[in-house]
């Protein structure tokens, strides 16, 4: 999709599509400037009969076959002090899905002086995710939208960095379609196969490390998880350094990357889900996304290490049993009461790794729990950091992007709750604040020097409803905080 912005006069200017937004102040003004495209007093009296007043969300569709222009759509941005950003999102996503296959040109016409600034960053954000379509695993596959252009009217002085969106929309894109492929397609192996990928298209450093390797390092935790597949375990580590540069900060990105959990012994049964759990790599997949786009964007002076344990939960003969003891990187004995909360293994081992590069801050993102996934439904990730400014960064950022983010608390007191009789803990605690003790966990394995925030996707890392930027399915959920949280680190 190529986004492009048009400065002249609109005398010259030429298209058969437009979307035009309006405030309910002053509508006549606002019309004015389409005179030299389209008589202003005509149009103003056919919106008067449709009653359009500018409201919130309301609606008008003109078509105008005798005319160039041959459709115009009007939408109501409600009162100028009071506009709402997820209804004009929710709107335009909604409006671009209807249009993809019918416009090849979509020229957009807002009263940008009113809107924030960044208003065309993330409208071309917004509009190329919600264009998103995944055929690789059907029969339309060779399909293409035939929506590719898409063209701003007039604003003043405005610079938008458009090969950033492409950039970040990339990384987004990257990453739903590690989560959507099925598991017989994205296995660990595979994944690898892709992260070697983007090492060599951005320049990366990149490490494998198979099983043998993770065997040394004494990763007893991951390969635990990893024993009851036919399918070897791969421990991936991708890095970015810019060159000739002072580094003024390190972070490490973990994400879980479990390319499908059965449940092991404790199998997933009842209304569990297990058909879904190739979505359980949601989080290496929004590290690898982010590994994706920052690889393009090159951010200066930031050394950034990206980092995956990826394997299956699947049941054989050698599988783990629930109520097997296995020791970390780092010396801890966990006793597995519950095979099921398999995430958590990989990570311990993968946050040592982190830990041991001594990085400044680490972010883990995983779909680690169903509990939070009751807490706080499919709109809302939960977060946990032992830093109040890390948290507050994170929270802002994804705030700015419009994805959903809440701090939950990492009470000290749960802590009992993940206590063995038999070694250093358990892996599962009681069922009730199930996705905080979770975080707990992941707490016993990481230096306490380190800043670090524990995000958990397992509701936001898919979508059923085809609602504003995600259409239905893998939603790519993090990459664009995480990049906006990058950028913001970065010293100019
Ligand atoms: N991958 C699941 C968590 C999950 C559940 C993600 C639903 C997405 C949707 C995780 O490995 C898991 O099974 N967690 C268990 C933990 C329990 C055994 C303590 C859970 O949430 O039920
Ligand atoms: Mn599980
Ligand atoms: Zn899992």
């Amino acid at each position: 999709m190529k986004f492009s912005i048009f400065q002249n006069p609109l005398n010259s200017w030429q298209g058969s599509s437009l979307l035009l937004g309006i405030f309910e102040e002053d509508i006549y003004e606002q019309i004015s400037p389409l005179h030299s495209i389209i008589n202003k007093d005509l149009l103003f009296e056919k919106i008067k009969k449709k009653n359009f007043k500018g409201e919130q969300g309301q609606k008008v569709n003109l078509d105008l076959l005798d005319h160039e222009l041959q459709s115009l759509s009007i939408i109501g941005l409600g009162k100028k002090n009071n506009f709402d950003n997820d209804s004009f999102n929710n709107f335009l996503s909604a409006y671009i899905r209807t249009i993809l296959d019918k416009e090849e040109k979509l020229s957009i016409l807002l009263p940008w002086d009113d809107l924030n600034k960044n208003i065309i960053f993330s409208t071309s954000e917004l509009i190329r995710l919600s264009a998103y379509k995944d055929n690789r695993f059907n029969n339309k596959r060779d399909e293409k939208n035939i929506l590719q252009k898409i063209e701003y009217l007039k604003p003043n002085e405005i610079q938008v960095n458009f090969k950033e969106v492409e950039d970040i929309c990339e990384g987004v894109e990257f990453a739903r379609r590690l989560v959507s492929a099925p598991p017989n397609s994205l296995t660990p192996f595979e994944m690898a196969r892709q992260a070697i990928e983007i090492a060599k298209v951005y320049e990366l450093e990149v490490q494998i490390l198979d099983k043998k390797k993770c065997e040394e390092l004494k990763m007893g935790a991951f390969l635990a998880v990893a024993k009851g597949s036919d399918l070897e375990p791969q421990f991936i580590h991708l890095t970015y350094k810019p060159k000739d540069q002072e580094i003024t900060e390190k972070i490490a990105f973990v994400g879980k990357g479990l390319t499908f959990d059965s449940g092991g012994y404790n199998l997933k049964v009842g209304a569990s889900q297990i058909e879904m759990m190739k979505y359980d790599m949601g989080g290496s997949a929004t590290v690898l996304g982010t590994a994706k786009a920052i690889g393009a964007i090159k951010p200066k002076g930031l050394e950034i290490h990206f980092i995956v344990a990826s394997c299956e939960n699947m049941i054989n003969g050698s599988a783990v049993h629930p109520g097997d003891v296995v020791t970390a990187s780092n010396g801890k004995t966990i006793e597995i009461n519950n095979t099921d909360a398999e995430g958590r293994l990989t990570l311990a081992d993968a946050l040592i790794y982190a830990s041991n590069l001594k990085p400044k801050t680490i972010i883990d993102l995983a779909t680690l729990t169903g509990a939070c996934v009751v807490a706080l439904g499919n709109d809302v990730a939960g977060m946990w950091s032992n830093d109040s400014k890390l948290a507050k960064e994170l929270l802002d950022c994804a705030s700015e992007c419009g994805e959903g983010l809440w701090q939950m608390p990492l009470q000290k007191s749960y802590q009992d709750g993940l206590k063995s009789h038999i070694a250093d803990l358990k892996n599962t605690g009681p069922r009730a604040g199930g996705s905080i003790t979770a975080a707990l966990f992941l707490e016993e394995f990481l230096d306490n020097n380190i800043n670090w925030a524990h995000i958990d996707i397992a509701g936001t890392c898919w979508t059923d409803k085809n609602k504003g930027i995600n259409p239905s399915g893998a939603t790519g959920y993090g990459v664009r905080t995480l990049v906006k949280w990058i950028k913001s680190k970065e010293r100019i």
